[in-house]
């Protein structure tokens, strides 16, 4: 059985990333699961306090993190750019760089993101490639999931409305899991 985890790097009570993120998990096919970890507590990255101790909410989706078979990142875009919040709680996972290896290191990782606006997180998305590499994922390139006019995209339940749009989530979805049991195997 392969493991999913999959982060909504949003805070926001109804954030459209974590409404995708729970819609992509409606998609996972027998035999793989998408895990949803939060990002709630985690602090502002601050040297100081990890050479004091790794805070718990941090220490607990390193956990979380380490015991997955592949990462899916759903990212909202801010000023065409990774939103601090989300990229704050990597460069946590990220500390010390000896977890690196036991959190990143050759885990098949994929992206994608929701925006109110036209690109639906084209930009943002961009610029995770450089975090992926520094890392030393392997990231899984075999679709683009890109969900512009977030604010109309879902229905009263969280489900994309337009059918389209949900064969290319659920695509997607059937894709990076298939890669991340390849990659297990
Ligand atoms: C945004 N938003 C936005 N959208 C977009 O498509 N491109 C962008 O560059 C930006 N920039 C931006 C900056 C800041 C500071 C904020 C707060 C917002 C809008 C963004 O897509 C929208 O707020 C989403 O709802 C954010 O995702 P969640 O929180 O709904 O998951």
């Amino acid at each position: 059985m392969a493991k999913i985890v999959g982060i909504a790097g949003s805070l926001r009570k109804a954030s459209f990333n974590a409404t995708l993120l729970r819609a992509a998990a409606e998609h996972v096919p027998a035999g793989s699961e998408l895990e949803i970890a939060s990002i709630q507590g985690i602090p502002l990255f601050d040297q100081d306090e990890l050479e004091r101790g790794v805070p718990e909410p941090v220490a607990r989706l390193k956990e979380r993190l380490a015991a997955a078979d592949g990462l899916l990142f759903v990212t909202p875009e801010y000023n065409h750019s990774i939103p601090g919040v989300f990229k704050n709680v990597i460069d946590w996972m990220s500390r010390p760089a000896a977890d690196i290896p036991r959190l990143f290191g050759d885990r098949p990782v994929a992206i994608m993101g929701a925006s109110t606006g036209p690109g639906g997180t084209r930009l943002a998305q961009a610029a995770w490639l450089p975090v992926f590499r520094v890392l030393g994922t392997r990231p899984w390139f075999g679709k683009q999931f890109y969900l512009p006019g977030a604010g109309k995209a879902f229905d009263a339940e969280g489900k994309l409305s337009d059918p389209t749009t949900r064969q290319a989530l659920a695509d997607f979805v059937l894709g990076f899991a298939k890669f991340v049991d390849q990659q297990k195997s």
